[in-house]
């Protein structure tokens, strides 16, 4: 098996260019065939089934949350998912084509862009050296916009930043920042690899409120916008009913529920299983407003 894989470009969706507009699609289903597939996965540590057999699949720009307890297996499941860790059992496709034992830099590759439980950026380097280095890193993949010319390189910068929200902070240390504006710098950052799928592990932990929603929506506008599919993991359920299109229940390891946000809420399982936390059964499919504290 070669450790690359054939070009993807047979399965690429549209990059660039084409501006697709989906804005009225939230919430439909997507008939396109699944960006990622899981099939039977399955991962224990030390006789602990973190995951026992998930199947699942997430169709191209479709948003999924993937929620549950504590220790239910989300952040195990990402880390099978972006290559960090090998499944002990199952199969993972993207777009059709198995990637599960590969290196995360081979799967980041073939198009799986990650934002961390914790902002992971470079504290001592500016924000715009940040995207720089996270298109550089990219630069001369298959099918990229670019070849990795410093000029081209500065352009993609711009652009990201300007994306973001970020080009007034360009020149600032990423040590300095705000909390949340590390996050929007975070995402700039995995959005560099013009990635099919993003996996996003807890967005908006650590995040007031407010900071949530405006996360999200950015998130939302611009996977929409190149019709990113996402994929994230969320403890607050304001954020899954709010931006999740999909929800799925993992419960020590197992998938317990699928469904719309409105089915999951309904669900006694998943109420049996977030007994104590009220959230769930607020009805709070609404976030607050741009700009809400
Ligand atoms: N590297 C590891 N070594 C040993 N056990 C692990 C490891 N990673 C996860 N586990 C165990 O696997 C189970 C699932 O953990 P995981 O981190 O995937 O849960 P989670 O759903 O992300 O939880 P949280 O909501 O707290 O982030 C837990 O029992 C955890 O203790
Ligand atoms: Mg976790």
């Amino acid at each position: 098996m070669s450790a690359t894989g054939p070009p993807q470009g047979a399965n690429s969706a549209p990059s660039g260019g084409s501006e697709l507009e989906l804005s009225t699609t939230v919430g439909a289903h997507h008939s396109s065939a699944p960006i990622l597939k899981v099939t039977g996965l399955a991962k224990a540590f030390d006789g602990v089934h973190a995951l026992d057999g998930v199947s699942f699949e997430v169709g191209s720009g479709e948003r999924v949350a993937l929620i549950g307890p504590n220790g239910a297996g989300k952040t195990t499941c990402f880390n099978l998912v972006n290559g960090q860790l090998r499944p002990d059992a199952g199969a993972i496709e993207l777009a059709g084509q198995r990637i599960d034992g590969q290196p995360p830099q081979a799967i980041a590759r073939r198009g799986v862009g990650r934002t961390f439980q914790v902002a992971a950026t470079f504290a001592s380097m500016t924000v715009r050296e940040n995207v720089a280095l996270a298109l550089l890193a990219h630069a001369g993949k298959h099918g990229a916009m670019l070849a990795g010319s410093p000029a081209e390189i500065a352009e993609g910068a711009q652009a990201l930043l300007a994306r973001v929200d970020c080009l007034d902070i360009a020149a600032t240390h990423c040590a300095t920042l705000a909390y949340g504006t590390a996050k929007r710098v975070e995402l700039a950052l995995a959005l560099a690899g013009a990635p099919r799928l993003l996996l996003m592990d807890e967005p908006t932990a650590g995040l007031a409120q407010g900071a949530r929603a405006a996360l999200m929506r950015l998130a939302s506008e611009l996977a929409l916008r190149d019709r990113i599919a996402v994929l994230f993991t969320e403890h607050d359920m304001d954020v899954v009913f709010g931006f999740a299109d999909r929800v799925i229940v993992l419960d020590r390891g197992r998938i317990i529920a699928e469904g719309t946000p409105d089915a999951i809420r309904a669900d006694a399982r998943v109420q049996a299983v977030y007994l104590g936390t009220p959230t769930l059964a607020r009805n709070s499919s609404s976030l607050p407003p741009e700009g809400a504290q």
